[in-house]
This record gives C-alpha cells, structure tokens and sequence, in this order.
C-alpha cells in the first residue's frame, strides 16, 4: 500500500497587499522586494479570521476534489505554526468543522518543512494500514506576527493618507526584511491508500538539527519564560519572529539540493526521470540557487512566491494543487518535494502523482 494523494484544495486570504502597499508602512520599496526576493504580492485574512478558517475552507476543496466524504476520513494531520491558540492545536478544529468523526488528530510544528513531515506522517500511517484516508493540512496566517497597529491596517487597505502612530513607521521598519516575505494562506490534500500502477509516495527522507533553532525563532512567548508571555516581552515586540536571514539563506541552498540528490540517487534516480520539482517557496533566488545545483530545467521548476509570498507549510500543496489543477502535473507523473525551514528542518519527498 502506498499513499496516493487523491485530491487537493486551496484557500488564500481575501486582502491582496503589493509591495506598494507595503512600503505606505516601512521603510522599504518594491524594487528591493522583488530583487531580494521575488514576492510581488501576499495576502492577509481580514482581522478576526483565523488559520482554522483557511485551513477548513482548504480541507473542504480537497475533500470534494478527491470525491472523499468526511466519514471517510480516519486521520487528520494539521501543519501550522501558527494554530488558533497556544494550546490545542487545530488537527481537532479542523475534524470537528469539517464533521469529520472522532478520529486521531495530529498538530504537527515544523514550520516551512510542515507540509513534507506532514506527508512522511500520513505515509508511515497509511503503509502500515492504521489509516486508509487521511486529510493533512498546511496553514498558516502570518500577519498576526507582526506588530502594525490600526493606522498600518488602514493604509494597507488603501487609505494611504492614513496616520500612523508615534514611532509607528520605525517599529515597522524594524522587522522588514521578515514581515515582506510571507503571505497567509492553506492548502490540503487527501491522501488514501492505494495499489495502482505504482501512484503515491515513494520515499522521503526528513531531517533537523535543533543546533541552529535560535537562527529563526519566535523570541518570546514561551515556556522558557515564567509567566510564558509578559507586557515587557510585548513591549520588545519579542512575539516578532527572529531571523538570520543571511544564514537561513546559505542553510537553506545547502540542505535543499543535498537531500534531493540524497533521495534521488538512493531511490536510483536523476532529474531527468523527475517531471517537476515543487520547492518550498521562502525566496524565488534560493530556489534559483537550488535549481542551478541540481541543473534542472526551467520546466521542471515552477514558482508562485511572486503571488503569495512564503506561506510556510502551504507553499508545498499550494504548489501541488495548482499543477494538478492546470495539467501541468498529471497521473504517473513522477514528483519530487523538497522544503527546508525553521528548526532546523528539511526534507525531501519523492511521490509519483
Ligand atoms: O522559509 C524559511 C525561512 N526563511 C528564509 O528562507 C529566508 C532566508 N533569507 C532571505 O531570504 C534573505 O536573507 C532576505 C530576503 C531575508 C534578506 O535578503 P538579503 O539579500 O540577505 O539582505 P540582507 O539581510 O543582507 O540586507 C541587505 C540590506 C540591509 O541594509 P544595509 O545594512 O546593507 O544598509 C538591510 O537593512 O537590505 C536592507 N533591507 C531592506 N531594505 C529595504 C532588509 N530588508 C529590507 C526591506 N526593504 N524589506
């Protein structure tokens, strides 16, 4: 038995922010985004929506995709690192809207690698016949991190006159080469078990080194503190996520192409059997960097950073969905995954489609 991804479905936030938009808030330009790069647009939920109400919206596509009741589902895996609460995740959120029956539910935190150990989960669960139809989901919401107030909200919706508050501007500015990164979106994919014509994952290959896990982190906010979160941690704006982007970058080059060759020379491989490579999209050039690594063709690779930004763990199945859904991937197509992310962690996951 194999698991054979047999439906997918997507769901981006409904506000569309250009670098433009942007750069009405911080110190920052268009060019400098697109250059360093390559996102030209993202999107962010409205106040008051949450990554459950994405994740939901993409599980139900996926599930309709796949002609998949939610009776079916036996196994629920929710990627996010950025659930509705601290505590629970939202494995169980999303089973119970969607009238999933009580079955298990896994939160799963590894950050832009999400979607990929997701997959190693749901195959280790589906091979070994303790699950035959799992739904796993990569959501995130990343404007929730970011420390604007409501004049920044407002001149990002287009009130471009808008005033911002005192220091407004220079506490925004402080976390731009981050917050113009990412975007807010969800995809998911139903996974089932299957025998035919050699459909489904193939192998994977998931790794993390925790040595570097200070390199991209959330600061504050956390059980190394007591109370966990505090007004002077608020203060310091340490619920902004922490990144040494020059490091994550040259981390995330390195890894990316060495465990693609890893798993395709173990599985007796070279790019030339792949018909197309689904990279996590954190930067349109460390994708540019890995595609030059492992000589791949332009056709082989394709990208929607430009579009949505870095999604975390929803780039991977955002990617997928839409491939799928334009034709540009298509049943026996022999497909290869590779993500990198916060942790450490990175992977790779080799899945004929
Ligand atoms: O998903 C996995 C997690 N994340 C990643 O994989 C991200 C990895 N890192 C990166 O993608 C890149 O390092 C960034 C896009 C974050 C930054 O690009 P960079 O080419 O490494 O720039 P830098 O951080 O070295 O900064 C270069 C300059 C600096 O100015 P000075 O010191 O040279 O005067 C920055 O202050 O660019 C400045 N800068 C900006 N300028 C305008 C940083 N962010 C911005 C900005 N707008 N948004």
């Amino acid at each position: 038995m194999r698991a054979v991804i047999a439906g997918s479905g997507s769901e981006i936030a409904r506000n569309c922010v250009t670098n433009e938009a942007l750069s009405r808030i911080m110190d920052t330009t268009d060019a400098w985004i697109r250059e360093r790069s390559g996102v030209e647009t993202r999107y962010y939920i409205d106040a008051g929506q949450k990554t459950s109400d994405l994740a939901v919206a993409a599980g139900q596509k996926a599930l309709e995709h796949a002609g998949v009741a939610p009776s079916e589902v036996d196994l629920v895996v929710s990627a996010t690192m950025t659930p509705d609460h601290f505590f629970p995740g939202n494995g169980g959120i999303i089973q119970t809207r969607l009238g999933i029956p009580a079955v298990p539910c896994f939160d799963i935190r590894q950050q832009c690698s999400g979607f990929i150990y997701g997959l190693g989960l749901v195959d280790a669960y589906l091979r070994t016949g303790m699950a035959r139809t799992a739904l796993l989901v990569g959501a995130d919401v990343h404007s929730g991190f970011m420390p604007w107030r409501e004049g920044s909200y407002r001149r990002l919706a287009g009130d471009v006159d808008a005033p911002l508050a005192d220091g407004e501007w220079e506490v925004n500015s402080e976390s731009r080469h981050l917050s113009v990164l990412f975007g807010d979106a969800a995809s998911a994919v139903v996974v089932k078990a299957g025998d035919e014509g050699g459909r489904g994952v193939i192998d994977h290959i998931l790794r993390a080194d925790g040595a570097d896990a200070t390199k991209l982190c959330v600061p504050g906010i956390g059980f190394k503190h007591r109370p966990y979160v505090s007004a002077e941690q608020v203060e310091k704006h340490q619920y902004v996520p922490f990144m040494d982007g020059r490091y994550v970058f040259k981390m995330a080059t390195t890894r990316m192409a060495e465990v693609a060759v890893e798993l395709l020379t173990r599985n007796h491989l070279t790019v030339g059997d792949v018909k197309m490579v689904l990279m996590h999209q954190a930067n349109k050039r460390i994708n540019e960097y890995v595609q030059k690594m492992l000589e791949l063709p332009d056709e082989k690779v394709i990208h929607n950073i430009h579009k949505y930004g870095n999604t975390t763990a929803a780039t991977i199945p955002l990617l997928w969905d839409e491939a799928v859904r334009t034709g540009r991937i298509v049943p026996g197509d022999l497909v290869l995954m590779v993500a990198f992310g916060a942790g450490m962690t990175w992977g790779a996951t080799l899945v004929r489609a």
